[in-house]
Parts: structure tokens; C-alpha cells; sequence
């Protein structure tokens, strides 16, 4: 029996949604193991559209196990507000479905506050980041100060919680020229939302081990992408949690061996939302184009991405670090109709080759791409399910991105519908 953990391998938007969507189908239980619901992961099927942020993208199927496990932070309200609207569109979520760990962190009021409040200080740039108290969130977790889904449950232990996060926060909020935290207020809260929450929660640890010793199939589903990685990303435009395929394991309380194949999801060209490098970015029609056609606008935030072309080094270094089988590669489509396509195979620094992006900051300002140029097609991709329907230029495109970035295409998307994926080594079997 396999387990696949799905990951980005670039700054997020992927379409690490509707390949999990589409896998799920051969799996059991589908777990998420970091972010909150800075994620924003788009499904479609039979022209239905299903957004979602902190739920596992796999809620959707009847029948399936979803999982939030450790490594997320998890904001109560959102959820119970995700919940219900997901519900509207016909989806059933039962405590029989919907499992939280108990030891996750909770994102509090205080927390999105705090993470507005910084990105407002233009005097040291901002991150750009989705404002939902991630960062924060993740901050107080290591600082010993987060409130978990386990302390709920008893009054002593959840007023007491609350005081030490506030010496914190109150401290903070002062300097920041923000009130301080209403305590009395923030407690009735959480007691008000209490119940709801606990329904689903449960030691995820132990029944993640049980079913696996069961055989049953996990698909672990990441959000963001590994150049947003809290080490291995752009740091410090990044998010604030490790996003790559060893996080899996730790995120719902498994061991490494737990995972059998990493699925990296590469969209055919590159996006990023919010601030920071981006080597490949074009401000051109080119980038316009891809935005246009890629519909690229952020589901959480609706901010414009920023568009630019495939940048082969970046992704052959994300591969690496996350120990990456097979890809999925999304949104060939996106690149019908341009004469020519670039794909970017390294950078120039200060003269020299390089064939990854080194880490300090002022080297990669100075980091220019080296292109190569491939043919591009004119006929549609849209909506291919078979190899057979793809033209010569399009295979030979995605030919050349498997040589340089040295994996092999496990499967390839060609439109936001579930079905409109070609499979070409089943992960689960592999
Ligand atoms: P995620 O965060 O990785 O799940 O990706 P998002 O859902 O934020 O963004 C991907 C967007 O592209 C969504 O709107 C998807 O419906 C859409 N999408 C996914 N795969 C394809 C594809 O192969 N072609 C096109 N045109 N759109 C796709
Ligand atoms: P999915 O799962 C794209 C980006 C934000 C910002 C940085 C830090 O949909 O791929 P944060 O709120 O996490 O502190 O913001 O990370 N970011 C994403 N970009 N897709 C995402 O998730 C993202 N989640 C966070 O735009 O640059
Ligand atoms: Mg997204």
C-alpha cells in the first residue's frame, strides 16, 4: 500500500487542489499537515466550483477520511464558517468524516491583527502576506503560547492559556498602538465555538498509525509551494511554516517511512503572490497573457499574480528538497497559441553560471535567468485526457521540462475540471 504526499514545488497556486481532488479517488484518508487557511485551493467538477482553505481538499469526495492534522493552524471561526458554506454546496461533513488533531494551534482574533498591523509598517517593506495571523499563529506555537484545539475542553486550562498568550500580545499591541485584547470577551468566544470544534477533534497521531497499520491510503495534500518554505524559500518572503514533503510525517504524527511517493504539482509556467524575488517574472504582454489566460488571480486574497516564465533551476532544486517522484504538471493548456516559449535553465551572477538560486538575497537581486528557447503550438491542449490528443510542440515541451529539472511527469492537467488530467504513472501504484 502506497501513501503520496502531494507538495508545490513552486511559490503556491500550483493546483495542488484539483490533483488531490482527482487522487483522492484512490485514497482513504487526506490530510493536511501545515498552513491555515492562508491556503486557497480551487476544484471544479462538472463545472461546479469548490473553494477551499483550511478543509483537505479531498471533503468533496463522500466516503473519505479528512484530516487536519498537527502542523496546521487552524482559525475556528473560518472553519465553522468553511464548514457551512462547503455543506451549502451539497458536501457532507460529519465527525465521522472530519477529524482535527487535538494538539493543534489555534489563530486567534489577535492574530490577524498583529499580522495586518506589520505588513502596514512601510518603513521595513512588507511580506505581503495574506493577513489571516499565520505568521503569528506559528510565532506563539514555538514561543509556548498558543492556544490548542485540546485545551477547549476544560475552562481552568483555557483561561489559563489565554493570560499567558496575553502578557504577550497586550505588551505588543501596545507598541503597535493597538488595544489591548478584551479577555472576558475572547474566552466567551472561544467557550461559544468550543463545542464545534471539539466534535472532530481526536489523537490524529493514533489513528493515523492505526489505519496505516490497517493499509489503508493516505494522500498527505500541502498547501503553499517550496519556495515559500519557512528554510528552504525566499526568505523572508515566505510563509511560516516548513511546506515540503518531510513536514508530512511530522504534521499529522507519523513516521518518515510513513511516505512512499512525493508528488510535486509544477504549473507549466511560474506564479507568485506577494512581494519578493521572482527571477522569470515578465512585465510584459507575454506575462500578461499568462495571467489572462491562467485566470491567475489569488482565491484567498484576489490579488493579480505576478506571471512569469517555467523556471526549470528553481524546480529541479524544489524537487530536490522534497524528494520529489514524478510530477504533476498543470496548466499546459495556459501555453497554447505563443510562437515561442522560454524556459529559464540557470542564472548569471557577476559573470559566473550558476545552476541554482543561491540563498542571500543581494545575490539573487543580481541573479539574471539564462533562457532557452522551445517551439510553442497553435492547436488547443485544452481539455486533452491522452497523450494522443497533445501536439508534437507540447510533448516535446513537457520533454524537455522532465530532462532539465531531472524528474519524470507523473501526471499532466489540462483544465481546471477534475477529469481533464492525464495519468501517466499512478503514484499510488508506484
Ligand atoms: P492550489 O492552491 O495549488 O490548489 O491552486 P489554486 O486552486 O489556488 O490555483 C490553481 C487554479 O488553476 C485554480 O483556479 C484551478 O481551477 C486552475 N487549474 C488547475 N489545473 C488547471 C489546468 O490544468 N488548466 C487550467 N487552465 N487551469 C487549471
Ligand atoms: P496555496 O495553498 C500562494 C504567500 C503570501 C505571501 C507569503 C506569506 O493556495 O498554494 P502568509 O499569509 O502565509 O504569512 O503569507 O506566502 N502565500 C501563498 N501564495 N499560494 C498559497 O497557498 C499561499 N499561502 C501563502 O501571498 O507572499
Ligand atoms: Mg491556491
Amino acid at each position: 500500500m502506497a501513501n503520496v504526499v502531494v507538495v508545490g514545488a513552486q511559490w503556491g497556486d500550483e493546483g495542488k487542489g484539483k490533483i488531490v481532488d482527482w487522487l483522492s479517488e484512490r485514497a482513504d484518508v487526506i490530510a493536511r499537515f501545515q498552513g491555515g487557511h492562508n491556503a486557497g485551493h480551487t476544484l471544479v467538477i462538472d463545472g461546479k466550483v469548490y473553494k477551499l482553505n483550511a478543509l483537505p481538499s479531498g471533503v468533496v469526495r463522500g466516503g473519505k477520511l479528512s484530516v487536519i492534522g498537527n502542523g496546521v493552524v487552524l482559525d475556528p471561526w473560518h472553519l465553522v464558517s468553511e464548514i457551512a458554506k462547503i455543506r451549502e454546496q451539497g458536501v457532507t461533513i460529519t465527525p465521522e468524516t472530519l477529524m482535527i488533531a487535538e494538539n493543534t494551534a489555534l489563530i486567534m482574533p489577535y492574530h490577524g491583527e498583529l499580522d495586518r498591523a506589520r505588513e502596514a509598517q512601510v518603513a521595513v517593506g512588507k511580506i505581503g502576506t495574506t493577513g489571516r495571523g499565520i505568521g503569528p499563529c506559528y510565532e506563539d506555537k514555538v514561543g509556548r503560547r498558543v492556544i490548542r484545539v485540546a485545551d477547549l475542553a476544560d475552562q481552568a486550562t483555557l483561561e489559563l492559556r489565554v493570560d499567558r498568550a496575553l502578557v504577550h500580545h497586550n505588551a505588543l499591541r501596545a507598541g503597535l498602538g493597538l488595544e489591548a485584547v478584551d479577555r472576558d470577551a475572547l474566552i466567551a468566544a472561544l467557550n461559544a465555538i468550543a463545542a464545534e470544534i471539539l466534535q472532530y477533534a481526536a489523537p490524529v497521531w493514533k489513528v493515523m498509525n492505526e489505519l496505516r497499520r490497517a493499509g489503508k491510503r493516505i494522500l498527505f495534500e500541502g498547501a503553499q509551494g517550496s519556495l515559500l518554505d519557512i528554510d528552504f524559500g525566499t526568505y523572508p518572503y515566505v510563509t511560516s511554516s516548513n511546506v515540503i514533503a518531510g513536514q508530512a510525517a511530522t504534521g499529522v504524527g507519523l513516521g518518515p517511512n510513513a511516505i512512499d511517493f512525493v508528488l510535486g504539482i509544477v504549473k507549466a509556467y511560474t506564479t507568485r503572490v506577494g512581494e519578493g524575488p521572482f527571477p522569470t517574472e515578465l512585465h510584459d504582454a507575454d506575462g500578461e497573457r499568462l495571467g489572462t489566460r491562467g485566470h491567475e488571480f489569488g482565491t484567498v486574497t484576489g490579488r493579480k499574480r505576478r506571471c512569469g516564465w517555467f523556471d526549470a533551476a528553481l524546480v529541479r532544486q524544489t524537487c530536490a528538497i522534497s524528494g520529489i517522484n514524478g510530477i504533476a504538471l498543470t496548466k499546459l493548456d495556459v501555453l497554447d497559441g505563443f510562437e515561442t516559449i522560454k524556459i529559464c535553465t540557470g542564472y548569471m551572477l557577476d559573470g559566473q553560471a550558476l545552476d541554482y538560486l543561491p540563498t542571500a538575497a543581494d545575490q539573487q537581486a543580481r541573479c539574471t535567468p539564462v533562457y532557452e528557447e522551445i517551439e510553442g503550438w497553435s492547436e488547443s491542449t485544452e481539455g486533452a485526457r491522452s497523450w494522443a490528443d497533445l501536439p508534437g510542440a507540447a510533448i516535446k515541451y513537457v520533454r524537455r521540462v522532465e530532462e532539465l529539472i531531472g524528474c519524470p511527469v507523473a501526471m499532466l492537467s489540462t483544465s481546471p475540471e477534475r477529469d481533464d488530467t492525464i495519468l501517466v504513472t499512478d503514484p499510488f501504484e508506484d
